[in-house]
């Protein structure tokens, strides 16, 4: 085959792509295969964007980090999925703990939304027609809100719910709007794969705020999942998304199996990726795939969740695993 990005793009398909980090990039062999826009045409920082790496004390902003990965990719002519601006997750501990009022909150929340994406904005001049094209590529899209919900589809405990409430969310887009007028924002979440208590509350939520007008361009689904355990619902459940006239990508794909792996189990996850990929080529406005980095080397899975791990296309030697043929041939 020719790469995971020219089989997304052949099928119709705006890309396939993978997330990195940046102590990654001084690894020589697994920057060849990152950089090659054949596999992938769109990266995501897997952390260096995040609010404690951005805005690590109050209104002193911090984008080295960021800009490694910005740079990375555009130098090899790929686009950036920006990741992410409100989360209740890597918080510097002056957000979680400074107990501020309704109104602080939502001025500091606003305040870092616009400093951050603006940073990354692509700069657009409608004077230069070609040029257009080329900033509007390079970054792709913003997670602007993550993992807002609870499995069970009740809201998520977060310094923002907490203190803002709901309204953190249409507040947290119009100010992503403002910022930067081309980038496609997303909504992001885990456990929406298939359908259930939390895509219902996905699905209503999105559709309130395009009810009320709020600016949001797509569901991002992160697609971690398990060796044997992908919902059968998942295509069904991309089609209901995308009916509310937003788009979908699979944002943090990864498919995790206890380990040791053994050939019954990479069988098993190459079935799994075929049919993830399957569910999102069938369904015209799901318009791409990103993993949660290409190769076990940088999983975060072991890390997480003890035991388990194996979850990429690559094996951590940089070897191509059966998993790589599946998404090939889910195209
Ligand atoms: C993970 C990173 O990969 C890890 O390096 C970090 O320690 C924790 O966060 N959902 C997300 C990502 O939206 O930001 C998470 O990334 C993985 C789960």
């Amino acid at each position: 085959t020719t790469g995971l990005n020219a089989a997304a793009k052949a099928a119709g398909k705006l890309y396939f792509g993978s997330a990195t980090d940046n102590p990654e990039l001084s690894d020589a062999p697994y920057v060849s295969i990152l950089s090659d826009t054949k596999q992938f045409g769109i990266i995501t920082p897997g952390n260096s964007m995040k609010w404690d790496a951005t805005e690590p004390s109050r209104g002193t902003f911090s984008f080295s980090g960021g800009d490694q990965i910005y740079n990375f990719a555009k130098a090899n002519g790929q686009m950036v999925r920006g990741h992410t601006t409100v989360w209740y997750s890597q918080l510097p501990s002056w957000v979680t703990s400074g107990n501020f009022d309704n109104a602080t909150l939502i001025s500091i929340m606003q305040n870092h939304v616009t400093n951050v994406i603006s940073h990354y904005k692509g700069g657009i001049d409608n004077s230069k027609g070609k040029e257009i094209l080329m900033t509007i590529m390079i970054l792709d899209a913003w997670d602007v809100c993550n993992e807002v919900f609870n499995d069970d589809g009740t809201w998520r405990t977060s310094v923002f719910y907490n203190t803002i409430g709901p309204s953190f969310v249409p507040l947290a887009f119009q100010a992503a709007r403002a910022a930067d007028p081309n980038a496609k924002l997303y909504i992001n979440d885990y456990n929406i794969e298939g359908s259930g208590a939390k895509s219902t509350a996905m699905y209503n939520l999105v559709k309130s705020l395009k009810a009320q007008g709020v600016p949001i361009d797509g569901i991002g689904i992160q697609g971690h999942l398990i060796v044997g355990s992908v919902p059968s619902t998942i295509q069904a459940n991309i089609e209901q998304f995308t009916s509310l006239g937003v788009e979908v990508a699979i944002t943090e794909l990864d498919i995790r199996m206890t380990l040791p792996a053994t050939d019954a189990l990479l069988a098993q996850q190459k079935k799994d990726y075929q049919t993830v990929i399957s569910a999102c080529n069938a369904v015209e406005k799901c318009i791409g795939v990103t993993i949660w980095d290409y190769t076990d080397k940088y999983s975060w899975i072991p890390n997480t969740f003890s035991g388990q791990g194996a979850a990429l296309p690559w094996d951590a030697n940089l070897v191509k695993k059966p998993a790589y043929d599946g998404i090939v041939a889910g195209f």
